[in-house]
């Protein structure tokens, strides 16, 4: 079973969204489980303080590796086999690619980043595999981290119903989605694409290839590039 652990200083924020629709579904059947861990619990001293100033200088404050390292090491076996991946702007962009491989796999553990950042060391130390959702600034991880959540536990077995496969949708192609319609046949003057009321299914999905193509190029030709 695909098994989350969070490790996050606002555990509260979970399951958040997770908890409806599709993968709130999935987590009340059983299809996936998510753990939360509060990092503050392994905090020093009477205020449980988990950050500090950075050596060096500068604005804000860094997660210290120690007590980074001492949550992660108390939720964690040695053994564990899911990645250790740490939500941060830094990171490797996440792709459906990527969301892909890591549903197919045993789960993740996933450290949420706040402040500034996290000492470099304990990313070193713990093997912390950096990923963003974006190239934009969140206030921490936890939005970043339910948003590859979403994207992993749609595409495990028994989640989606129907829509199983997922494999025309965007990006699964290599191409972003041709436009989709539904009745009533005309709405506000505009009618749907005659060709998609013909019944003819082979003119309707050359229609459809050459629509997605098109928007390709206008919105993101980036796509087309790709190996
Ligand atoms: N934390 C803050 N910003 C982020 C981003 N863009 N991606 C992942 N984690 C983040």
């Amino acid at each position: 079973m695909f098994r989350a652990s969070i490790f996050t200083l606002y555990p509260d924020f979970f399951p958040g969204p997770l908890g409806q629709s599709l993968s709130g579904d999935g987590l009340a059947r059983g299809l996936w489980a998510l753990e939360t861990r509060q990092i503050r619990d392994h905090g020093l001293g009477r205020h449980k303080s988990v950050d500090d100033t950075p050596a060096g200088g500068g604005p804000g404050m860094v997660i210290r590796a120690d007590v980074l390292a001492a949550s992660l090491d108390a939720g964690l076996l040695p053994d564990d086999p899911r990645p250790r991946l740490l939500m941060s702007p830094r990171g490797r962009p996440l792709t459906q690619a990527r969301v892909r491989d890591l549903a197919q796999g045993p789960g993740v553990a996933i450290v949420c980043g706040r402040f500034e950042g996290v000492d470099e060391r304990v990313i070193e130390a713990r093997g912390l595999e950096e990923v963003s959702i974006g190239d934009y600034v969140l206030s921490g991880g936890e939005l970043a981290a339910m948003v590859l959540l979403d994207a992993c536990v749609r595409l495990i077995p028994g989640v989606m119903g129907k829509l199983e496969s997922g494999a025309d949708e965007s990006f699964e192609s290599g191409l972003l989605e041709y436009p989709h319609y539904t009745r009533p046949r005309e709405f506000e003057g505009r009618p749907i694409p005659e060709v998609l009321l013909s019944g003819d299914h082979a003119k309707i999905a050359a229609w459809r290839r050459a629509q997605a193509q098109a928007i390709t190029l206008a919105r993101r030709p980036d796509l087309l590039k790709r190996p």
